[in-house]
């Protein structure tokens, strides 16, 4: 199916879901008010793909990402590593913060935003 409907009302504050997209795997993330506000402060220039979060984030509460390394494809692992609420991909050690910004290690990009838009306030079509 190239576009997929995600009820994103089954995803608790501070949880990650896992979904299958396109054959890749597809991260939902529901970002807690401690989360927005630890990444309102990062300095947008300093970040080594800098996008802010209005870039990553079409509401600030949800990150849609594809979960896929972009070093060398592993996929990584929700709610760890270095940056609060973020991903960490233990095949070479990089940490995403929890906008999936590639903050340390060898991935040289953010994850991948997909395509997507809000159907309702629970309801997203991806793709
Ligand atoms: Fe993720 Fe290498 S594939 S760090």
């Amino acid at each position: 199916l190239a576009s997929i409907e995600v009820d994103i009302s089954k995803v608790a504050p501070g949880g990650c879901l896992s979904y299958k997209w396109r054959g890749k795997p597809l991260f939902i993330k529901n970002r807690t008010d401690a989360d927005i506000e630890l990444e309102s402060k990062t300095p947008v220039a300093s970040l080594r793909h800098p996008q802010s979060p209005e870039d990553r984030c079409v509401k600030p509460e949800w990150l849609v990402v594809i979960g896929i390394c972009t070093h060398l494809g592993c996929v990584p692992i929700p709610n760890s590593g270095d940056w609060g609420g973020g991903f960490y991909c233990p095949c070479h050690g990089s940490h995403y913060d929890n906008l999936g910004r590639a903050r340390k290690g060898p991935a040289p990009l953010n994850l991948e935003v997909p395509p997507y838009k809000f159907v309702s306030d629970t309801l997203i079509i991806v793709g």
